[in-house]
């Protein structure tokens, strides 16, 4: 760790290992690290750690060692400098690595995209809404599947971080490697469009699936740096990225500056900073409808724009007689959403799929529901 005073750079501290670099990044003993590629432990959450302290990194590597370089590039670290540098050279390359922005969004990936990563990128569509399970997963299933049906490549992918189900909706085995696969993929720099499409199966034609979280508790895995690089691979090569996102969007703890420790809603919340579009879905009865209003607050607090609300599970012994007048004057007036999706409650056909492990389309293509969903995949890409 090394800090710059006038024209000289100072070595802040020798550190040991991994975990004494990350404090001495909090401790600010210093404005770049200087990393090896065989610093043992290295990944991606760790360089966003760096980055969040505002502290830049340099890439130490052996003059013809390109492996080594590789490595630190896919980590998204673009300033090198040899072990024997001059000291002009060492200088020069400190001061560049220290003007690398500091990003707390994480913006940094982008401007730093390597040259393939500059290609055209699908759009990010992230299905979000409130708890108490409004439909999220059915509609981000069907959504996606609406989308390839209408020639579309898709690939949906789930970070759930509560209680993943893509996997489940679509009778995927739980054995498929998944979301947790690519972010430690992705966490080791080794994620690309290659290896991401061997995780992520062809489920329907067009239709990608990168599988939840098999069992909640291996929440931590998912940590932000590698699900946004995960989300950014995943558009490289398709038209349609869409997410399955938890509910929860609070910050986890008080100490939300303590950006070392994994959090559980970052998943949730990396998905909805980087999604080009918002679908929200809300329950169709009083305490749904309640919560769709409280969340469309929370989301514009976070400034981010609900795109298309969708109402699901619509029936009139809910909410009473003519139920979709009710619920657009309900909207618009306490939500200011003007134009929502309204998804009937049918329990025979949504079973249906559910069992089959399929999509609407396949259990009851003509269906209200089913033709609700596909009007959500016609306002997305409207
Ligand atoms: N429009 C609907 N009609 C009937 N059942 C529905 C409908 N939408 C969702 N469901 C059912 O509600 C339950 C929860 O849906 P799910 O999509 O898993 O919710 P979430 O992802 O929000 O937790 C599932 O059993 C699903 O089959
Ligand atoms: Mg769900």
């Amino acid at each position: 760790m090394v800090g710059r005073l006038g024209s000289r750079v100072l070595v802040g501290r020798r550190c040991v290992d991994l975990p004494d670099l990350l404090a001495a990044a909090h401790a600010r003993l210093g404005d770049v690290a200087l990393v090896s590629p065989r610093l043992r432990g290295l990944d991606l959450s760790a360089i966003r750690d760096l980055r969040l302290c505002s502290v830049g990194v340099l890439g130490v590597v052996d003059p013809g060692d390109e492996a080594g370089e590789a490595l630190l590039r896919q980590l998204g670290i673009r300033a090198f400098v040899g072990p024997d540098a001059p000291a002009p050279d060492l200088y020069g390359a400190v001061v560049g690595a220290l003007a690398v922005p500091s990003s707390t969004e994480g913006s940094d990936e982008t401007e730093e995209a390597t040259p393939d990563e500059v290609a055209p990128r699908g759009r990010v569509v992230v299905v979000w809404g409130p708890a108490g399970a409004p439909g999220r997963t059915t509609v981000a299933v069907n959504l996606a599947a609406e989308l390839a049906l209408d020639g579309r490549e898709v690939v949906l992918v789930d970070v759930d971080t509560q209680a993943a189900s893509v996997a489940q909706h679509l009778a995927i085995l739980d054995e498929a490697p998944g979301i947790a696969s690519a972010c430690r993929a992705a966490e080791h720099g080794t994620l690309d469009v290659t290896s991401f499409a061997r995780l992520a199966p062809e489920v329907l034609p067009r239709l990608r699936v990168l599988t939840g979280l098999p069992s909640a508790d291996r929440w931590p895995e998912l940590r932000a740096g590698a699900v946004e690089r995960v989300l950014d691979v995943a558009r490289l090569d398709c038209d349609v990225v869409v997410v399955d996102c938890a509910s929860c969007l609070e910050d986890d703890d008080e100490l939300s500056y303590d950006t070392v420790a994994p959090r559980r809603n970052m998943a949730a919340l990396t998905a909805l900073e980087v999604a080009d579009q918002v679908v929200v879905v809300g329950a169709g009865d009083p305490v749904g409808l309640q919560r769709l209003v409280r969340g469309l607050q929370e989301l514009a607090g976070r400034e981010v724009e609900a795109g298309v609300v969708v109402v699901n599970r619509l029936r009139a012994s809910a909410v009473g007689p003519r139920p979709t007048a009710r619920i657009q004057s309900l909207l618009e007036r306490f939500g200011g959403v003007e134009d929502p999706v309204l998804v009937p409650l049918d329990v025979e056909r949504v079973d249906a799929a559910l069992l089959a492990g399929t999509v609407l389309h396949d259990v009851a293509p003509d269906s209200a529901v089913r033709s609700a969903i596909a009007s959500v995949a016609a306002a997305v890409v409207r």
